[in-house]
């Protein structure tokens, strides 16, 4: 058997179009894997003499981040860490907010320091980062993670990315040599995710919704990644049969409903696996994120 980079399938020299072919398209549950991991979390938290402390800076009063920071705290709660969330208002100035941070480096209660982006535009995003003490980077974001990371060295790694390759290999996805497409190129997400799908042995090929002719990339991957925050913005006739999708996405439609940047619906039959919105990569996020704290209290980070 031959699996072309089209649609199509060589049987005994005979091409047939495999979109006629039934395909039973894996639903990746993020929730369950994400909470297996959160139990041991809890397992390895209890046996500590101490509680992994998480401070989460939350400016403003976006609903959407409103309601990540919640889940955050909660989950930090859940497996028994020390939380301690600021609010500050939009109005607060850069040197105010530094000023915090610098205080949470200080703080030996305090593991890991989470500023939840995205910040008011008066504010640097990237002087904020720098600030953090690179030890308590539970992000992954500050110069130092991501230099690291690109080198080789891993230390504390973005929780996204982190939480797809989690998914990937509990799928049991064979990286080493497959053509993976990451589409988006953001410092959170796309730019660490290729770094470590790459490391991870495949060949990597980051797009953005820009891209010219994005369904000849995409036909030829094995594995896509898509974190561009636009609805729907990929559907199954631009991929290739068998492919598995990672849909990073969280919109909010008009109806009030969630989708991913990936139209599950029409990928169901020729995907081979994919993971659905909600119950998905959101979930692995704030797991990698306990994950992070616990490496950063324990000082398993190196
Ligand atoms: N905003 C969206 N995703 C993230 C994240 O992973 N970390 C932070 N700090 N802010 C975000």
């Amino acid at each position: 058997m031959n699996l072309s980079t089209e649609n199509t399938i060589t049987i005994n020299n005979i091409k047939t179009d495999i979109q006629t072919m039934p395909l039973k398209t894996h639903l990746i549950d993020g929730k369950a894997i994400a909470t297996n991991l959160r139990a041991t979390i809890k397992l390895d938290t209890a046996q500590l003499t101490f509680k992994p402390g998480l401070a989460v800076i939350l400016v403003g009063d976006d609903p959407a981040s409103s309601v990540y920071v919640s889940h955050k705290i909660k989950a930090c709660e859940e497996v028994g860490f020390y939380s301690h969330l600021i609010r500050l208002s939009t109005q607060v100035t850069q040197n105010d907010l530094l000023i915090e941070i610098a205080a949470l480096n200080h703080n030996v209660a305090i593991h890991g320091i989470l500023v939840q982006m995205p910040l008011p535009r008066h504010i640097n995003s990237q002087a904020v980062i720098a600030a953090i003490n690179p030890n308590k980077d539970v992000d992954g974001f500050h110069i130092a993670n991501a230099g690291a990371l690109m080198t080789g060295s891993p230390r504390l790694v973005p929780c996204t990315p982190s939480g797809v390759m989690t998914l990937l290999e509990a799928t049991q996805v064979q990286l080493h040599g497959a053509h993976a497409v990451v589409v988006g190129a953001s410092n959170i997400v796309g730019k660490p995710q290729a770094l470590l799908l790459q490391a991870a042995g495949a060949t990597v090929t980051i797009c953005n919704s820009k891209t010219r002719d994005l369904t000849a990339h995409l036909r030829m991957a094995d594995i896509i990644v898509v974190a561009v925050g636009k609805p729907n913005f990929i559907t199954g006739h631009q991929l290739k049969t068998g492919a598995v999708v990672i849909d990073v996405g969280i919109n909010r439609q008009d109806n009030g409903r969630l989708c991913g940047d990936v139209d599950t619906a029409s990928c169901m039959g020729i995907a081979s696996a994919i993971t659905p919105v909600p119950g998905g990569v959101g979930p692995m996020t704030i797991a990698l994120l306990l994950s992070n704290t616990l490496k950063a209290a324990t000082g398993s980070v190196k």
